[in-house]
């Protein structure tokens, strides 16, 4: 991915003393970053504040990550917003989180238009409110012929459901005799995931400490670096995610074979 070295220079100048773009090889950087961002409850909470506070703040991270995934070069971006378990929490906190989508993505749109990101949507969004599903139908249509970052968010995203819907896709397709089922392998499998086309993920941060994928891109992440941290998403920042990289390049990425170190 094209990097204009002015802005990310200007991006990440002014930073703490424990981080900086100089402890950050440009030639390794993960292809794909992926955020479960966790924690605004307890951020808003800790504040006495209102969980939809916290909500709120998570997006001004979101923000942040993205701008400085645009800068860094990184490919593909993916952010983990709402599952399928999510439908569980109380009806006022739901509709809160999806007024909070169609706003943001509303407010959001120009600045990914003018950093030239392309959006997915990992998940069912067939099954949101029409007002969230239409906003971001549009917005991924406006988006469609950016060739810059992709930004994958998922949104009634269930990794379980994901597989199954996959086994069902190939399923039809062989009952129709578009697909011999002795030919089917791990690729027929990933073309037919939401994440169809995108690299699998090389690093997954996740924020607010639990250790934990709560049904998060199981397929994908076979080979992913975790980087966990206590920090609480709405905390997250720019300087976070140089950290997250940096632990990432200090890995031994085995992927089952031996060293090359
Ligand atoms: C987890 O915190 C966060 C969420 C459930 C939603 C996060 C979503 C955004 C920041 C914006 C996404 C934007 C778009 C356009 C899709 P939590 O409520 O689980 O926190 P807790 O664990 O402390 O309770």
């Amino acid at each position: 991915m094209q990097v204009d070295q002015e802005k990310l220079s200007a991006y990440f100048s002014d930073g703490p003393d424990d981080v900086s773009l100089e402890n950050i090889d440009m030639t390794r950087l993960p292809r794909h970053v992926s955020v479960i961002m966790d924690g605004n409850g307890r951020w808003a909470t800790a504040r006495g504040l209102n969980r939809s506070e916290g909500h709120k703040a998570g997006i001004v991270s979101l923000r942040e990550v993205i701008t400085a995934s645009v800068r860094l070069g990184i490919d593909v971006l993916s952010a983990y917003a709402f599952s399928t378990e999510n439908w569980n929490r109380p009806q006022h906190e739901v509709n809160i989180l999806m007024h909070l989508f169609a706003k943001t993505f509303v407010d959001e749109l120009p600045l990914l238009k003018r950093e030239n990101v392309r959006v997915v949507f990992l998940g069912d969004i067939s099954a949101l409110p029409t007002k969230t599903r239409e906003v971001f139908e549009y917005g991924v249509e406006q988006c469609k012929n950016h060739t810059g970052m992709v930004l994958a968010l998922a949104v009634n995203y269930g990794a379980r459901a994901e597989i199954a819907r996959a086994c069902r896709l190939i399923a039809e397709a062989a009952s129709r005799g578009a697909i011999d089922p002795s030919t089917i392998d791990q690729d027929t499998v990933a073309s037919k995931l939401y994440t169809a086309g995108l690299p699998d993920p090389e690093l997954v941060i996740r924020t607010s400490g639990e250790l934990r994928l709560s049904n998060y891109l199981l397929w994908q992440v076979a080979y992913a670096e975790f980087y966990v941290t206590d920090t609480y998403w709405p905390d997250f920042t720019r300087w976070d995610l140089l950290r997250a990289i940096r632990s990432f390049q200090q890995r031994d990425r085995r992927f089952g074979g031996l060293s090359k170190k």
